[in-house]
């Protein structure tokens, strides 16, 4: 058995999202996004050289489409023909709407890089974790992240101690594989949604005030453009042909409990990806309240929290 590499991520939380292609053969991303990696969430990936290329994910073979031009990328830099078995876990539902393509695919391009003993600038492996997933370009690095519109690779804003308060109380409402990949519903989105080109317009739009936000660690008004960004790329998916609601009913219950919380002037903004689970952004003094408000709507939820995370670790 050849020598296996170990790398483990977290996933990458959009607050501006990330949401339609430029270029769908390069999986360059149409909007900018502006994201956080989270915290004791994380994916795992062990990679060993093999005569074949095999992915098995919590167990389970999965197909490999989607890796090809990911490893023929890998096989490109190193100038050879190797081929990779890859085991990979998440201490996390995979499928459910929590991004696990971002930590995936960050896992899985640092541990093949360094199995090939490829010594790469943290830009090129971003470049390279895009083309397997476009969000996977920020799980490569800790803290806040900055994937421009067009662009190849994300880049690192802020380290994770920058906001040592800001706190994601992750909301799993569900724990059912999504019904539709958030790549086939943003294809649909483009082709389909007369809103699209209002989307695009205004994701760049939301981008510098999230960045002043941001810079000056101003929650409410970070969180505002947060629900404003989710919101509206929801809008243009629900507009699509055919639509799509990736919404249970309880997405919508712990939504109306955000705005409750709100009201009584308790900062939580949620946020909500291509799944029903709903993650909140708020301040650690706040985390008691919040998280005891939303699990007494059902106390079969389960509820994380996480604080802002750190970059890739190997062994
Ligand atoms: C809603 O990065 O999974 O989470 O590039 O097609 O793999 P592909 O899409 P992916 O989409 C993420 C969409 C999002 C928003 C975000 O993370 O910015």
């Amino acid at each position: 058995m050849s020598e296996e590499v170990r790398c483990r991520t977290s996933p990458s939380l959009a607050l501006v999202k990330y949401w339609g292609k430029k270029s769908t053969r390069k999986n360059l991303p149409a909007t900018p996004s502006l994201a956080v990696t989270l915290g004791g969430v994380y994916t795992e990936t062990g990679v060993r050289i093999a005569e074949r290329d095999s992915i098995r994910l919590n167990g389970e073979n999965v197909d490999l489409d989607r890796f090809l031009p990911l490893f023929a990328a890998l096989r490109r830099a190193a100038g050879r023909t190797a081929f990779f078995q890859v085991e990979t876990t998440n201490n996390f539902p995979s499928s459910a709407g929590l991004a696990s393509s971002s930590s995936g695919f960050a896992a899985l391009t640092i541990a093949c890089a360094r199995i090939l003993e490829l010594d790469l600038a943290p830009e090129r492996l971003s470049a390279l974790a895009r083309l397997g997933s476009a969000s996977a370009a920020r799980s490569l690095f800790g803290g806040f992240t900055l994937l421009p519109a067009g662009g190849r690779a994300a880049r690192q804003l802020y380290e994770p101690e920058y906001w040592p308060e800001f706190r994601i109380v992750i909301v799993l409402v569900s724990l059912q594989a999504k019904p539709i990949s958030s790549r086939a519903a943003m294809e649909g989105t483009r082709k389909t949604s007369p809103y699209y080109r209002a989307w695009l317009h205004n994701a760049g739009e939301l981008l510098q005030p999230a960045l002043r936000a941001l810079q000056g660690r101003d929650i409410d008004v970070l969180g505002d453009i947060a629900r404003l960004s989710y919101s509206r790329m929801h809008a243009a998916l629900l507009a699509s042909s055919p639509p799509v609601l990736y919404w249970l009913p309880s997405t919508i219950s712990v939504i109306r409990e955000c705005q409750h919380l709100r009201d009584e002037g308790i900062g939580a903004w949620e946020t909500l990806d291509a799944g029903p689970q709903v993650k909140v952004l708020c301040l650690q003094a706040d985390v008691d309240v919040i998280s005891q408000r939303l699990q007494r709507l059902d106390p079969e939820m389960k509820i994380i929290v996480a604080p802002v995370g750190p970059g890739p670790v190997c062994e």
